[in-house]
């Protein structure tokens, strides 16, 4: 009897179920990343680039605790892996995945190697100093480029070699508590100043045929690469050989400890198709080059836009472009000036699968003018501030945007308004600079102002469906007026019930109180952020 009690404990301890290892999964044309075993919404913070050392951590947790985030995104690099050849050091990894469960986040590990910002600036000395042995690109001119050649199998195996072991690392030490839920294998592949590698060996790749599996995905006849591309055919030939050198390597690892990959984009611009590859990264998985990705990696599990674009305009364009049924939305990077933090909502409304705002550490640092001009506390509260109001939602949300219907907006430059469309049944419209009470109208000229601080754009609304006539809807900086839709037009419609509540650890919606009178005869009006349970209902006239 005295050793039950022990014993039972024991096999209890020993019975503890394996938590599934995390995966992409997809359902209808809809993701999520299932995180020991259910959906997870990355609400993500990526330290700066020199903060991975074990001594930087301290300065990178307060941030992160100070984000609401629940991930930290942080680059491992092959030179801090592997000073010297054949020799391997993952002292850092150990404290980040240590330091990150005492801090109770997880993890995206970025791999740091070949490309880092399309150069080799974190290859080992080793490395970058032999050009014979990894032989820089060939420019259009005939000089030499700075960033490596896609087409060496030396380079290709000596990367592939450190990053095999850095995922044996991680599967030796986090297998058990799934710490680590994606890898992001390189940094902003390509390359600027030429559209493509323009050696001798590449010349002689582009005049042999176009590989069988581009030539499916694009439906084309048989040809090398000129006849089969034309005016596309330099760019979709680096494209091409960088995504199956990275697919290669993203392969290897997989074998060894399948967790999902992502590869982040360096962008071109959305709204200008005619920009010429070099002069933004060429043969990086761009918007126009995602069905060469799509092709030549298959262990790549979804391509991912880096966002320092300031106008909303070409924000939005760009996540409706890696927003496709065969490509879950992640937004790998975003710059941290305040202004970008009300993206989260148009990213949630694209069913996005998390977001990593770029910079989130006390280190001292700020990129202004790509990010903010601060790097405190300023920095991080208007990012903290939403996710405080998601982070409850890490589990509700995304488990929604697989099985049911998403919207979300965020507020344009010049502040319009905006309409969702949310079935036959219901529609919406999100307005910003609103006061609380009453309409714009009231006040034709205008003569009392808009609430302060809201000429800077920062509001945005974020519906969930939860059953027909049911919502879940957070917001800020917004109002959002609901009404009939087309299927309801001749009835006469009742906002019936408006609850402010939250959502508990265990996912279970808690009542606060009923929103009612001043409080929703001018919409739902979002002073702060807030989530409420919305039921609609019509009568009939
Ligand atoms: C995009 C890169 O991926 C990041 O590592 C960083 O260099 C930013 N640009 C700029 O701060």
């Amino acid at each position: 009897m005295v050793l039950a009690a022990p014993m039972a404990q024991a096999a209890a301890k020993k019975a503890a179920p394996v938590k599934p290892i995390p995966a992409l999964v997809q359902k209808d044309g809809k993701f999520a990343l299932m995180v020991d075993g259910a959906p997870f919404l990355i609400l993500g913070g990526q330290a700066n680039n020199s903060s991975n050392y074990p001594a930087a951590l301290k300065d990178v947790w307060p941030a992160i605790k100070d984000l609401n985030a629940n991930t930290l995104v942080m680059p491992v690099a092959w030179e801090q892996v592997e000073p010297v050849e054949g020799t391997f050091d993952f002292s850092f990894v150990d404290a980040l995945i240590k330091e990150a469960r005492q801090n109770n986040v997880r993890l995206v590990i970025l791999w740091f190697g070949t490309w880092k910002n399309t150069g080799p600036s974190y290859t080992p000395s080793w490395v970058k100093g032999d050009n014979k042995r990894f032989p820089r690109l060939t420019n259009k001119d005939g000089t030499l480029s700075y960033a490596l050649s896609p087409l060496y199998e030396t380079t290709r195996e000596a990367d592939k070699r450190a990053y095999v072991k850095l995922i044996e690392h991680i599967k030796a030490i986090d297998s058990g508590q799934r710490t680590v839920i994606m890898l992001q294998p390189q940094n902003e592949v390509g390359v600027y100043g030429a559209a493509r590698d323009h050696s001798a060996k590449a010349n002689a790749i582009m005049a042999q045929p176009v590989p069988e599996a581009l030539l499916r995905k694009f439906n084309k006849p048989a040809g090398n690469w000129n006849e089969v591309f034309g005016k596309d055919a330099d760019e979709f030939f680096h494209a091409w050989s960088i995504a199956s050198y990275v697919d290669n390597i993203a392969a290897a690892g997989k074998a060894v400890y399948p967790l999902p990959t992502y590869m982040n984009a360096a962008l071109k611009d959305p709204l200008n198709p005619e920009q010429a590859p070099g002069s933004y990264a060429s043969g990086g998985p761009t918007y126009n080059v995602i069905d060469v990705y799509k092709a030549a990696a298959p262990h790549i599990d979804l391509l991912a836009p880096d966002l320092y674009s300031p106008g909303s305009q070409s924000y939005e364009a760009t996540l409706n472009f890696y927003a496709r049924k065969d490509n879950a939305l992640f937004v790998a990077e975003s710059g941290n000036r305040p202004t970008y933090a009300r993206f989260i909502f148009s990213t949630l409304g694209r069913q996005g699968i998390g977001f990593d705002p770029f910079g989130f550490d006390y280190t001292g640092y700020s990129n202004f003018p790509l990010g903010s001009t601060q790097s405190g506390p300023e920095m991080v509260k208007p990012f903290g501030d939403l996710y405080e109001l998601f982070r409850p939602l890490e589990r509700v949300w995304p488990k929604l945007s697989l099985e049911s219907q998403v919207w979300g907006v965020s507020e344009p430059d010049d502040h319009s308004a905006q309409t969702l469309d949310l079935g036959p049944n219901w529609n919406a419209k999100v307005t910003y600079r609103q006061w609380q009470f009453g309409m714009p109208e009231w006040d034709p000229e205008n003569k009392n102002g808009y609430p302060e601080g809201s000429e800077i754009p920062s509001g945005g609304v974020a519906v969930a469906k939860l059953s027909d006539n049911e919502f879940l809807v957070a917001g800020y900086h917004a109002r959002i007026s609901f009404g009939a839709g087309s299927a309801n037009a001749a009835k006469g419609f009742i906002l019936d019930r408006v609850e402010e509540g939250h959502y508990d650890a265990k996912g279970n919606w808690v009542f606060e109180r009923v929103w009612n009178g001043d409080q929703t005869d001018y919409g739902l009006n979002f002073a702060q952020p807030r989530l409420f349970k919305v039921r609609l209902a019509t009568f009939e006239k």
